[in-house]
């Protein structure tokens, strides 16, 4: 296979990804192109329901999702790398520091919530509600980074992608809380119509994807290492 891709000289893969996955989609299409200089690559970034209109109208090459659709569409995917949530604050909150903190006490804040047809939202919901949960939500935000924003203003805690997370440094105002059942683990799956008939370059992306959930868990380790504020040693 790596010896078709050598012979891989020109072509063209549009991909169409869910939100979230903005947050690492081009650098590993930077990297698919400078590993194949003659392929050009469009990028499409948008929500769910948009998502899964283009698939059904077969609109691209290939999908980034959050989750296959439970709705009827016919689709061939594959799990690539993960997708974990974390319980987002302030580094400043109390919170910060503490261990195996219940999830009854995140409902006690103030919660920043993602608008409505977010994947991330539909789960937070879900978690809650199986708990018997009602979260106290504060605001609704259509943007991981104005939720970001939102957080370093202390306006209250929210649940990301630890992907959103992945350019914050050791001195970032933001810090992972380490609450009961988290993080929740998601994956990004790449999926097509079933029965599309792949390009040779849609093909050689696929492959490729699988080698970059490697490299996406590593970037994902560091970031958690890094984000950890409570003392292991306490
Ligand atoms: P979202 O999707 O950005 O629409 O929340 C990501 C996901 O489903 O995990």
């Amino acid at each position: 296979k790596v010896a078709d891709l050598k012979g891989l000289k020109r072509g063209y893969l549009r991909l169409c990804v869910i939100s979230t996955a903005k947050y690492f989609a081009p650098e590993v299409l930077g990297r698919f192109c400078q590993q194949h200089a003659g392929v050009d690559v469009s990028l499409k970034v948008t929500n769910r329901d948009r998502v899964f209109e283009r698939l059904l109208a077969n609109k691209d090459d290939l999908y980034i999702l959050g989750q296959t659709p439970d709705r009827e569409i016919d689709l061939c995917s594959r799990v690539f790398a993960p997708n974990p949530l974390y319980v987002v604050a302030h580094r400043d909150h109390p919170l910060a520091r503490e261990r195996a903190i219940p999830l009854a006490r995140i409902a006690e804040e103030h919660l920043i919530m993602r608008e409505p047809g977010s994947g991330i939202r539909d789960v937070v919901l879900q978690t809650f509600e199986r708990a018997g949960l009602r979260p106290h939500v504060r605001m609704e935000l259509g943007s991981n980074e104005a939720i970001k924003h939102a957080i370093y203003g202390k306006l209250g805690l929210s649940i990301l992608s630890l992907h959103t997370l992945t350019q914050e440094g050791a001195r970032s105002q933001l810090a992972l809380l380490d609450v009961a059942g988290f993080p929740l683990q998601r994956q990004w799956h790449v999926a097509h119509a079933k029965g599309k008939e792949l390009s040779v370059v849609t093909s050689a992306f696929i492959e490729f994807l699988d080698a970059e959930g490697e490299q996406l868990t590593r970037q994902l380790d560091k970031t958690r290492a890094r984000l950890t504020r409570w003392d292991d040693s306490a």
